[in-house]
């Protein structure tokens, strides 16, 4: 339903251009929740604001159900943009505008007709669960009803597509779960497709169904959220998979031992895999790093060692590994 092709953005700064996204591509397909996770800076922000148009790219095309948004008439744009909605870590509320009329907003920028605006209103405040709140106004809101209202507003449009800049980044770890669930709600009740950005891997790896990671404004890598954590392709996505910072490093070999780095599907079955192959082939395993993730539908574990010892016997400990389902490759 949207296809992003070969975007580009660069802004002029004072000693030339900075290249905020270069030749970014990728496809969303209806009722998927494409994510996008990078650090400050990678070009994030941007590259949403451009598959709006509200900030144009120099080259590329944005093409929604096969139209390009860009070649686009102003007043056929506006009718597009009705089918997508946005959402920001900051919320956007109107201040001094009530639960209701922030709600409304949508609608009569559009000039939709009155009563049907109402009655779509009251449906999606019910929807985010803040009926009772209805008169209330945005300061009277803890952040996650702030957020669900803005969820609701973004919605009322009926949009097919929402784009998501870090919606849950300024809120608890409690309250971005029940965020993300009501996100899960929507695409499940609305079947609309969800392009999610955010620098947290945890809201990716919960809700999204494929992941991209941007870095320096491009793409480095994308591919289903269950291959990026089970064979992460760059050294970059693996490090935020381990939770390292930016200053961190994923381990690298010392004492010219090599550093293996294990995949697994299962993790409940892998202690005994390793504990066995100690014991049965006489090598030494080290654990350098790694960690468990509970994905959608499943638990994906990364784990660094150090195997040594004679070079048969490591050989068959990790034929061994491949045999029980753990896959390997040497970490460089
Ligand atoms: N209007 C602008 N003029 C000049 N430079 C800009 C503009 N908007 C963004 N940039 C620059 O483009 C780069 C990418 O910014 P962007 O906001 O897209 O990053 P981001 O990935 O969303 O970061 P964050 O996670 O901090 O929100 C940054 O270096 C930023 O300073
Ligand atoms: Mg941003």
């Amino acid at each position: 339903m949207l296809e992003v092709k070969n975007v580009s953005k660069a802004f002029p700064v004072k000693d030339g251009k900075l290249h905020a996204v270069r030749d970014v591509s990728f496809r969303v397909a209806q009722g998927e929740i494409y994510g996008i996770i990078g650090l400050s800076g990678a070009g994030k922000s941007t590259l949403l604001r451009c598959i709006n148009a509200l900030e144009r790219p120099d080259t590329g095309e944005i093409l929604f159900d096969g139209d390009n948004l860009l070649t686009m008439k102003e007043e056929a744009l506006l009718q597009k943009r009705k089918e997508i909605g946005m959402i920001f870590q900051g919320f956007h509320l109107l201040m001094q505008k009530n639960a209701l009329q922030n709600v409304l907003l949508p609608s009569r920028f559009h000039h939709a007709d009155k009563n049907m605006a109402m009655e779509k209103a009251l449906e999606m405040l019910e929807l985010v669960g803040l009926s009772e709140r209805k008169d209330a106004y945005p300061a009277n809101l803890s952040g996650g009803q702030k957020q669900r209202l803005a969820i609701a507003r973004a919605l009322v449009m009926s949009p097919r597509l929402l784009l998501s800049d870090e919606a849950t980044s300024a809120l608890d770890p409690q309250t971005t779960e029940q965020i993300l669930r009501l996100l899960k709600k929507i695409v499940q009740t609305y079947g609309l497709s969800i392009v999610m950005i955010t620098h947290q891997m945890e809201v990716a790896k919960e809700i999204c169904d494929t992941v991209a990671v941007m870095e320096n404004g491009t793409i480095i890598e994308q591919g289903p959220v269950h291959d990026m954590f089970l064979r992460p392709k760059k050294k970059r996505t693996r490090e935020m998979i381990l939770g390292l910072s930016e200053e961190e490093s994923e381990p690298s070999p010392t004492n010219g031992r090599t550093v293996y780095r294990l995949g697994f599907e299962q993790y409940t079955a892998t202690s005994p895999v390793i504990s066995r192959a100690v014991r049965q082939f006489d090598v030494d395993i080290n654990i350098l790093a790694g960690n468990i993730h509970q994905l959608k539908e499943e638990q994906i574990g990364m784990l660094y060692v150090e195997i040594w010892g004679d070079t048969a016997q490591v050989d068959k400990t990790l034929a061994y590994l491949t045999e029980n389902g753990i896959s390997w490759e040497v970490s460089a």
